[in-house]
């Protein structure tokens, strides 16, 4: 018979967990010192699962959730995401409402609905209109027509907008509102795509549905383009992750709030954990740089006794012992990464911190004995990274690598030819001025010498997050096709770890080749 199983010879060199890091039990060892050895497989990549549990009510489809940074996550981010079957956390360096809203608008968010379409007025010229196209690059040109209270009056279609036509007013060359052909919000019903895709195909060349309320306001439309994009996605592997009422997911940190007195500010979290929940988060992750640490363990228990089912996740620790602790204050899920982060500092301002792999490994036992699941945090730069971390955790938590994303907040920066976006640790002093502090034991005040944790830097613009986790994806499934690993459970029994050396590194990547095409 063939074999299937692992052989004696290959056990010396390919340890499991359990072999392998009581064994380098003296180093710390992060993605890069070990590799993974491959293991007989009849998986395919496009084959595997990739949706994982973190707590009783919290799946996600895909193993990899978004940073709770300021220069990483607000709603658009986690909007995509979630969209992707991920998770977004909001961060907090906002006030508390606005992260309110920024729960609502993932909440609230209908794919392929636009809520606030661009519109025009009736007394505009069409020069006008033709003005605005050109000056905001638009490529469509077919608007509602609203009036100064948002009532609809009609549709301005495309082909009467003609430089010949530029002294008309709108109100002249409308389609008036009894011709236009428009929805109520409420018979959108649970699948607004279905039902604009029955509408478009019943209404023969119709491409865009206005959407009103029942005082006849414009609430949104849905364009035919937009349905046909996502009627294809709904075909893609990876399901969006959504809560029972068919909502997006979505997160929010917050972080051990302190009063005047520098006791903990149980009411305030209270309260505004209360706004979140109301709003219809699905996770709260108390963010801090020293989880195990009385202020986090406070917070969590508090929230625990407030909200039984509500899923909780916190950190950072990187020992058992800390696990252990935030798992019996209540946490679900507990962050793990001290100084990993791509802009952190923390190593090297505090001599503080402990590489991921090993970090992961200690905290892994802890936390199946206490049954809570592990988020890796910090230190992702490739797909293969994640693989590795997956091994040990449930879901990786990334910000750099989605920095750069259309997505992410702020704009694009062009410098010499080249497009970037800004990128900063949390614990970096601007982050921290921002409102930051709290989450590395420092008070808001810029007069009071701090000592930063984390770095102000810039990521090259790289697109949208479906591009960006396409290729993080199709990383992860590979990895698993190569241990024959049907699903994450089967991947972290399966792995085998080696140490590589320096160069082992160095023939791991490209080499001795001029590179015409970089990997990604
Ligand atoms: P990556 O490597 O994905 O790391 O960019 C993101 C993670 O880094 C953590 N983080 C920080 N750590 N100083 C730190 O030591 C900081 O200023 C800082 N800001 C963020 C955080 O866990 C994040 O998810």
């Amino acid at each position: 018979m063939a074999a299937t199983r692992n052989s004696d010879f290959d056990s010396p060199f390919y340890q499991p967990a359990d072999k392998f890091f009581p064994e380098n039990h003296g180093t710390g060892l992060t993605f890069d010192d070990i590799t993974l050895a491959t293991m007989y497989s009849d998986i395919l990549p496009r084959d595997t699962q990739l949706d994982t549990r973190l707590a009783k009510k919290l799946q996600l489809n895909i193993p990899v959730i978004s940073s709770d940074m300021d220069t990483v996550t607000e709603s658009r981010m986690a909007i995509a995401m979630a969209l992707n079957g991920g998770l977004g956390l909001i961060h907090y360096n906002i006030p508390e409402r606005e992260q309110l809203s920024e729960v609502s608008r993932v909440k609230n968010h209908v794919h392929g609905l636009i809520q606030e379409p661009i519109k025009v007025s009736p007394d505009q010229f069409i020069g006008d209109v033709l003005g605005m196209i050109e000056h905001k690059k638009f490529g469509f040109s077919t608007f509602p027509v609203v009036d100064d209270k948002g009532k609809l009056v009609g549709l301005l279609p495309g082909h009467v907008i003609k430089p010949r036509y530029a002294q008309r007013k709108v109100t002249e060359a409308l389609q008036p509102r009894a011709q236009v052909q428009t929805i109520n919000v409420k018979e959108l019903g649970k699948d607004p795509i279905s039902r604009a895709d029955k509408f478009f195909t019943e209404h023969l060349g119709i491409h865009k549905l206005l959407v009103v309320d029942d005082k006849d306001k414009l609430y949104g439309l849905i364009t035919l383009s937009d349905v046909e994009r996502i009627t294809q996605e709904r075909r893609a592997q990876f399901k969006p992750a959504r809560d029972e009422r068919f909502r997006l997911i979505c997160g929010a940190a917050v972080s051990a709030t302190r009063n005047a007195f520098g006791e903990l500010d149980r009411d305030r979290i209270l309260n505004h954990v209360g706004g979140l929940v109301e709003r219809g988060v699905d996770v709260i992750a108390v963010s801090t740089a020293h989880g195990h640490s009385k202020g986090v363990g406070d917070t969590v228990k508090v929230l625990r006794g407030a909200f039984k089912d509500l899923p909780i996740i916190a950190g950072n620790v990187t020992s058992a012992s800390g696990v252990e602790y935030l798992a019996d204050c209540g946490a679900d899920a507990i962050k793990i990464g001290q100084g990993p982060g791509s802009i952190c500092t923390t190593r090297i301002v505090a001599g503080v911190g402990i590489p991921q792999m090993t970090a992961l490994y200690a905290c892994s036992r802890a936390a199946k004995k206490k049954k809570v699941s592990l988020l890796s945090d910090g230190g992702i730069t490739k797909s293969g990274d994640i693989v590795k971390a997956l091994t040990l955790s449930k879901a990786v938590i990334c910000g750099g690598i989605f920095a750069g994303c259309n997505e992410a907040p702020g704009d694009v920066i062009e410098i010499s030819g080249k497009f970037y976006k800004q990128y900063r640790g949390m614990g970096s002093l601007a982050a921290m001025k921002a409102g930051s502090a709290a989450r590395y034991g420092h008070e808001k005040n810029p007069a009071q010498k701090v000592a930063p944790e984390g770095v102000e830097a810039l990521k090259e613009a790289c697109g949208s997050v479906d591009r960006v986790l396409a290729q993080l994806i199709g990383g992860i499934q590979s990895g698993m096709g190569y241990l024959g690993a049907k699903n994450l459970e089967q991947l972290r029994e399966k792995a085998r770890y080696i140490r590589v050396t320096a160069a082992g590194m160095r023939e791991a990547a490209p080499h001795d080749v001029v590179e015409l095409k970089t990997g990604n």
